[in-house]
């Protein structure tokens, strides 16, 4: 075993989808032929027990060295108090690097704090580009991209979105999806939808099947008239497929602000609460079809070969259209419908899984921090 005990990495976590990103990741670094010295700082900017806890404990995260407690807030507040309450953590802890995944607040703030205070940046799932700036993810991506010393990707596009950007690939390496080694690594262990669904509620028919559906982004929940519009589309769909709703905390607020409540009171639109991984593994592979506008799901139905119905306008993650099984349809009412017909008619598409999506990717990780460590 190769010796860089003294090279210490501070891993970063914040938000639920980075949670599944993490567990495979510090397994891997446990386990790689170097020996690393690895800490987990979790920023606390998601805290509820079915947001964070149930991920810990169902993944095997370690509990973090540190949290930073953070919670909620608008971008400027949320962003301003991580790296307030980060940058004693850098002086204390002193890693020799960083390591931060995906787009969230969590990932540009810590990223933004090492950078400047001399500390490489390591990131894991590097170049992803949906092109709309107007999302705040879009923008979490492009300057922690900017910043960061290491760029691992999870999918070819990857690399000619940072050469683009003017980001020197030598220091970008194709590595795979740590999102899929998580699905792959626990998918023997999903609990049946069946089991999910009695617990939360009993009484919905799925004999002839299940669509599941997820709804958070900003762009979808946040103006009443557009929340209102995809509601009762869905309210319509649901009338042929019943479909389960696991409801984020942003959306359960936005619903109740605009008095929508009552619209989805009597349908076979089914809210129920958010689920911990292995739940909502579970949900996803027996699904007829997934409808969505989160960006790991778009991935996860890739790889389960379950059709996805995104709605949303564009797509960080090109690959899961052109190989796997997800069509982008955005929020006119029409476009989904019709892409939710064809699939209850024809089965929808089952794609083929991407390279490197092989449960692989933290390992092939662990290697290249390992053979960089060495040379900085
Ligand atoms: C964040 C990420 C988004 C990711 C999503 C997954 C950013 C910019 N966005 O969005 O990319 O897809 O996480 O969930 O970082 N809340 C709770 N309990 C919690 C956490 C949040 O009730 O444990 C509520 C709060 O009312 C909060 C709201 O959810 O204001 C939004 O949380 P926030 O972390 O700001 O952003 P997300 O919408 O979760």
């Amino acid at each position: 075993m190769s010796r860089l005990s003294e090279k210490k990495i501070l891993c970063i976590v914040g938000a639920r989808p980075n949670f599944m990103k993490i567990a495979p990741v510090i397994r891997a670094l446990n386990n790689a032929r170097y020996s690393f010295n690895v800490r987990l700082l979790h920023t606390g900017q998601h805290y509820d027990t079915a947001m964070k806890q149930s991920f810990f404990d169902q993944l095997h995260i370690p509990e973090p060295d540190v949290d930073l407690g953070v919670g909620s807030g608008s971008h400027a507040v949320q962003t301003a108090e991580i790296m307030k309450r980060f940058e004693p953590v850098m002086d204390e802890l002193k890693p020799d690097t960083i390591l931060v995944v995906g787009d969230v607040n969590s990932t540009i703030a810590c990223a933004l704090v090492a950078v400047k205070k001399g500390v490489p940046v390591i990131h894991v799932e590097a170049g992803l580009r949906s092109g709309d700036r107007s999302m705040p993810e879009e923008i979490n991506r492009v300057l922690t991209d900017q910043i960061s010393d290491l760029l691992l990707t999870t999918e070819r596009s990857a690399e000619e979105n940072l050469l683009r950007e003017g980001i020197s690939t030598d220091n970008v390496h194709f590595v795979g999806n740590v999102m899929i080694d998580t699905l792959r690594y626990n998918l023997s262990n999903a609990v049946s939808a069946e089991e999910t669904i009695s617990s939360c509620q009993g009484s919905v028919d799925t004999s002839s099947g299940y669509g599941l559906l997820t709804l958070h982004r900003p762009a979808n929940v946040d103006d009443p008239v557009v929340l209102e519009r995809l509601l009762r589309t869905l309210v319509k769909l649901a009338e042929h497929l019943p479909l389960l709703f696991p409801v984020h905390p942003r959306t359960t607020q936005c619903i109740e602000n605009a008095g929508l409540n009552q619209l989805v009171a009597d349908s076979q639109l089914h809210l129920i609460p958010p689920q911990a991984y292995l739940n909502m593994l579970g949900l996803m592979k027996d699904a007829r079809l997934v409808l969505t506008d989160s960006g790991g799901i778009q991935e996860e139905t890739t790889a389960l070969g379950v059709p996805c119905i995104t709605l949303r306008e564009n797509t960080e993650r090109p690959i899961t259209v052109a190989e796997g099984s997800n069509t982008i349809v955005g929020s006119s009412p029409e476009k989904i419908k019709s892409c939710f017909d064809d699939i209850m008619q024809s089965g929808g598409k089952s794609g083929c899984t991407p390279e490197y999506w092989d449960g692989k990717a933290a390992e092939r990780i662990a290697e290249v921090i390992g053979d960089w460590l060495h040379k900085i």
